[in-house]
């Protein structure tokens, strides 16, 4: 089959599920009024929405916890050390450095739009953005402290006490700190993005090149992992479902292992959370292990170990500018 034609046949392929009978997807009128407006009907990528229901004082003060390395025990370090928003909420390195000039043993994947995850960290070990908080204040590479030493600084500073109690009925508590930090980063959606103005049926949103690009990235079937709000986000895989990527690579660490170090089940070894690809561009090193210097590197190792093609230099031109397209705004949502 010609792949560059074959993802414009995708929304009808969904109908065609049961039993190969050409079925109408079953739609209510409002549905189909909606559904009007979009360039590329029931696809699997939706658009994002500004985040406007969020409370702004919680929003406020969860970005100055972030940007704060009193949550560090060394004061050196804060969440957006780690995190930048001038980086794409990432670090521009293949593995952070934390307290004391450690390194971590992973890449640090955005925090835009990581609201939208279904799990937090590659792994999935963190089911909620709360409960993430805890891995890097204690993480003896990232910030090497404790709730108990955070709580204590944060206390000495009067604005915070006063924002807590006037925001929080409990004023400051563990659960206080994380819930405003993780408010924060659910602030940090990318809404905009040229691919979901195309999407919402701006046609001239996106080039020819670009939308070339898109077709691939269904044509070959990325967009059966990378989908949804987040084109990912949304389900584990295995990396190296065609080859053996790690084999490949050499030096496997326990990083590598991914999903099997949480179950400890043989079928999790080297399954990873499928990550968002909004705002890749601005993220690179790319993967777990940071490996992947490019975007047309990755998108390479992806064919090669995800799906078992060697694409040529056009394909990958194309799905790189697809790629490009994802990138969305920040400063909409107030946040900069
Ligand atoms: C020393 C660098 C460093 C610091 C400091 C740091 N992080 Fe991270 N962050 C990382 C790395 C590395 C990962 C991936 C770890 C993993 O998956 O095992 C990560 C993962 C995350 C994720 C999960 C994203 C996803 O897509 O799974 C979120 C959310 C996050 N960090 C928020 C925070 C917050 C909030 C703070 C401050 C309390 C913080 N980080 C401090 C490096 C850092
Ligand atoms: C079977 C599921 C699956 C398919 C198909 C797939 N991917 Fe991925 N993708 C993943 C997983 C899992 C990772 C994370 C790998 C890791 O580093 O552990 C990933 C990572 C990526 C990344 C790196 C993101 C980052 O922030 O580091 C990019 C870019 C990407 N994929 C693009 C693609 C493209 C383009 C295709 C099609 C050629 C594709 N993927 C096909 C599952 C998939």
């Amino acid at each position: 089959m010609n792949r560059t034609t074959l993802s414009l046949v995708l929304p009808v392929a969904a109908g065609l599920a049961l039993g190969g009978l050409l079925l109408k997807p079953v739609t209510t009128a409002a549905q189909t009024a909606s559904q009007q407006a979009l360039a590329v009907p029931n696809s699997p990528i939706q658009p994002l929405a500004q985040e406007t229901t969020l409370d702004r004082e919680k929003v406020a003060l969860g970005k100055k916890l972030f940007f704060d390395p009193r949550l560090s025990r060394d004061n050196t370090i804060s969440c957006a050390s780690c995190h930048d928003m001038a980086a794409g909420g990432a670090d521009g390195v293949d593995l952070s450095v934390g307290i004391g000039g450690a390194r971590t043993s992973v890449n640090s994947p955005t925090v835009l739009n990581s609201g939208l995850n279904f799990a937090q960290f590659w792994d999935g070990r963190a089911a909620t953005l709360e409960e993430q908080i805890d891995g890097p204040v204690h993480h003896p590479g990232e910030m090497g402290s404790n709730w108990q030493e955070v709580l204590s600084k944060l206390r000495s500073v009067p604005e915070y006490v006063a924002a807590f109690n006037r925001i929080y009925p409990g004023g400051m508590q563990i659960q206080s700190v994380k819930d405003a930090i993780a408010t924060y980063e659910r602030s940090l959606v990318t809404p905009n993005a040229r691919f979901d103005r195309f999407l919402k049926g701006d046609s001239a949103a996106i080039n020819q090149e670009e939308r070339a690009g898109y077709e691939l990235f269904s044509a070959l079937g990325c967009i059966s992992c990378h989908q949804g709000r987040g084109v990912g986000g949304n389900m584990f895989q295995r990396f190296g479902v065609v080859g053996n990527y790690f084999k490949d690579r050499g030096n496997v660490t326990q990083a590598d292992y991914g999903r099997y170090n949480v179950t400890g089940n043989d079928d999790d070894l080297h399954v990873f959370k499928v990550p968002s690809l909004r705002n890749v561009e601005l993220t690179a090193p790319y993967l777990h292990d940071g490996s992947a210097e490019t975007l047309e590197a990755v998108v390479r190792i992806m064919a090669r170990y995800q799906i078992g093609q060697e694409l040529q230099a056009q394909e990958v031109n194309q799905i790189v500018a697809f790629l490009k397209t994802l990138t969305g705004e920040l400063e909409a949502q107030g946040n900069e």
